[in-house]
């Protein structure tokens, strides 16, 4: 096995990892270097199929206000975000949008030079920029990998997947180390027990981690894989800075492409971090309800914010019998009521009428969409789109504050895999690109104040987690990870969706449990690998299912219908010693 060292690695190249990669290099100092992996091609990531846009509560936007997007984004969140992260997050959105025009990101302007803002559901006023049109997140990460391309000063390993991070107890004693020797311990690996009882924090006012909620763990750095080459590679590091995304394909139907398998959620859940709201899965209500192999393309809820109607196949609208709103009522509402017409009328899918909407506009405003669309017969000038819901975002992920930092030190988690309390039970729309790049600022704002060395010498603990990798004696059949996979979707789907009941979630429990995979922390492949945490995931948000027994946002459950006055946050860890105290997240500006 090869060994190296880097001040800081980002795991991850979705626009979190590589807007926090060039942050980091202009702001730290990293006298081991800068590393960035990825387990597919640089830029690969569910940033990149974004479409409608970034919210952004920009200075020359009058009807706009910080305020206003903090209550939008409660009501949206049914309660559960937190005020002082979206207090946050809306503030710096301006400085954070000057700064990525600054990497050469160009949103749309209109024929002023004005920016143009869109609407999309439960949005009080227009204040979503775009850029391409419907290709938001394409077009800034091509303009952050261009820029990470072209900067020498970051390193980058694609075909690389995280496998396992180093992860000792602060009390050890340190011991110097020949990593020649091999342990004879292999079979040490973290066994999820699916009733893990969670506990519910009764405070939701505050999203700090307070130093003395920190665990006794120090994240020292990496095991990578890389799928090209078979080989194994241990990377240490003092600050380890997970971007890997979302989880949705742990569902039969996502927008998700490939690589959202909850990789860093489930590395962070062995390692020991807090994991926070697990139970919380955004389905987007409109997502083209035609089959492809890996995921669903996704019809922006702009076309619906631009006008476009919800109907049934004789074009009988029907979003008014659920919501004043109609179709830009919050996206857990919209699904419901699709999802709802679906299984009333015994049909797969519902329709978007968009003929309303002038068709010039249409062409101009969503060129992808009407392309993807024709390539399936389907003129959105005139013909009704197919639409159903599909797993899309994941509120959930590991629990951190406005710095990146999680329950483990030296460990950090920006972007989708992060649960900073933003979202609440259901994200607003375009909230989650907006969160990317303001977290990735904010770390590395913070990384700058620490001294960040290598660690020199590792402990016991560190050294037989690299020995499980190391052992090149351990014969692995292959397993059929193929069809696992789609079991695990099929039951996610079929037990844990869109409506939820003790009896769904504990057969959900039952079967996920029955799933044989015979592995240890050594897998074969990046598929092996990434079905591994798939199970671990899904277990994870299927026992924090069943223990939140209301209703709130994207959680709903027949059984438990009502949301309970009481607006709590469930955390999981491996120990299940979480303990919630009180403490504050004082308000911090940028030094720009
Ligand atoms: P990602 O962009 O998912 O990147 C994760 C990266 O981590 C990938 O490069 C992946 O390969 C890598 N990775 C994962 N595991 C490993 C591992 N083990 N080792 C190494 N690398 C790993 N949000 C909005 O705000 N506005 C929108 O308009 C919008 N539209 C969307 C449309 C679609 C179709 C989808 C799917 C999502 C949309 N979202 C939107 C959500 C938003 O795109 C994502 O939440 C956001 O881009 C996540 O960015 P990220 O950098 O955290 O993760
Ligand atoms: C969409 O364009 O509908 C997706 C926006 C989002 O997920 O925020």
């Amino acid at each position: 096995m090869k060994y190296s060292k880097y001040s800081v690695i980002i795991i991850g190249s979705g626009i979190a990892g590589l807007y926090s990669a060039l942050k980091i290099e202009q702001q730290v100092n990293l006298p081991d270097g800068l590393l960035l992996i990825t387990k597919s091609g640089l830029g690969e990531s569910n940033s990149r199929y974004a479409q409608g846009g970034m919210v952004a509560v920009m200075k020359e936007n009058k009807s706009d206000s910080v305020a206003s997007h903090i209550s939008d984004t409660i009501k949206a969140g049914a309660g559960l975000s937190e005020f002082n992260t979206i207090k946050f997050i809306s503030e710096n959105s301006d400085a954070v949008v000057h700064d990525l025009l600054k990497f050469g990101v160009q949103f749309d302007k209109d024929e002023n030079d004005n920016f143009c803002f869109t609407q999309e559901a439960a949005h009080s006023v227009r204040r979503i920029l775009h850029s391409g049109g419907d290709a938001t997140g394409r077009m800034i990460e091509q303009a952050l990998c261009k820029k990470v391309k072209e900067n020498k000063n970051i390193e980058v390993y694609e075909k690389t997947d995280a496998v396992e991070l180093l992860v000792q107890s602060e009390d050890r004693l340190f011991n110097n180390i020949s990593f020649s020797e091999k342990s004879q311990e292999q079979q040490i690996d973290t066994v999820l027990s699916p009733y893990r009882p969670i506990a519910l924090s009764s405070d939701n006012s505050y999203t700090s981690i307070p130093p003395n909620l920190h665990t006794s763990k120090n994240c020292k750095g990496v095991v990578v894989f890389n799928s090209e080459t078979g080989e194994y590679e241990t990377i240490y590091s003092s600050a380890v800075i997970l971007a890997t995304g979302g989880v949705g394909q742990l569902y039969k139907y996502t927008t998700n492409p490939v690589d959202a398998t909850g990789d860093g959620i489930a590395l962070s859940y062995k390692a020991g971090a807090v994991l926070q709201d697990m139970e919380f899965i955004q389905f987007h209500p409109t997502a083209l309800a035609i089959d492809c192999d890996e995921n669903r393309f996704l019809i922006s809820e702009a076309v619906r914010g631009e006008g476009a109607k919800l109907c049934d196949a004789d074009g009988i609208e029907f979003m008014a019998k659920y919501d004043e709103r109609k179709e830009l009522a919050p996206r857990d509402v919209v699904t419901r009521a699709n999802f709802n017409e679906m299984c009333k009328n015994k049909v797969n899918n519902v329709y978007l009428n968009a003929s309303c909407i002038d068709s010039e506009k249409l062409a101009k405003r969503f060129p992808n969409i009407s392309k993807k669309c024709l390539e399936n017969g389907i003129d959105i000038t005139k013909d009704f789109i197919p639409v159903a819901p599909a797993a899309h975002y994941f509120m959930g992920g590991v629990k951190t504050n406005l710095r990146g930092e999680t329950s483990v030190k030296g460990l950090y988690a920006i972007g989708e895999v992060s649960s900073t309390g933003l979202h609440g039970g259901n994200r607003l729309a375009s909230n989650s690109l907006l969160e990317c790049v303001v977290c990735a600022y904010s770390v590395a704002d913070y990384l700058k104040t620490l001294n960040l060395k290598t660690p020199k010498q590792i402990d016991e603990e560190i050294k037989s987690i690299i020995d499980k990798y190391n052992d090149e004696d351990v014969v692995l059949e292959e397993i059929d990870v193929k069809s696992l996979k789609s079991e695990l979707q099929n039951i996610m789907w079929d037990y844990v969706g869109i409506l939820r009941d003790e009896k769904s979630l504990t057969t959900a429990l039952e079967k996920l449990s029955n799933i044989k995979f015979p592995r240890g922390s050594k897998c074969l492949n990046r598929d092996e690998y990434e079905f591994r945490n798939m199970l671990i995931v899904a277990k994870l948000i299927t026992a924090c299912a069943l223990e939140r027994k209301e209703s709130r946002g994207a959680h709903f459950r027949t059984d438990y219908p009502k949301m309970n006055e009481a607006c709590e946050h469930s955390v999981i860890d491996n120990s299940g010693k979480w303990k919630v105290e009180n403490g504050k997240l004082s308000n911090f500006q940028f030094s720009t």
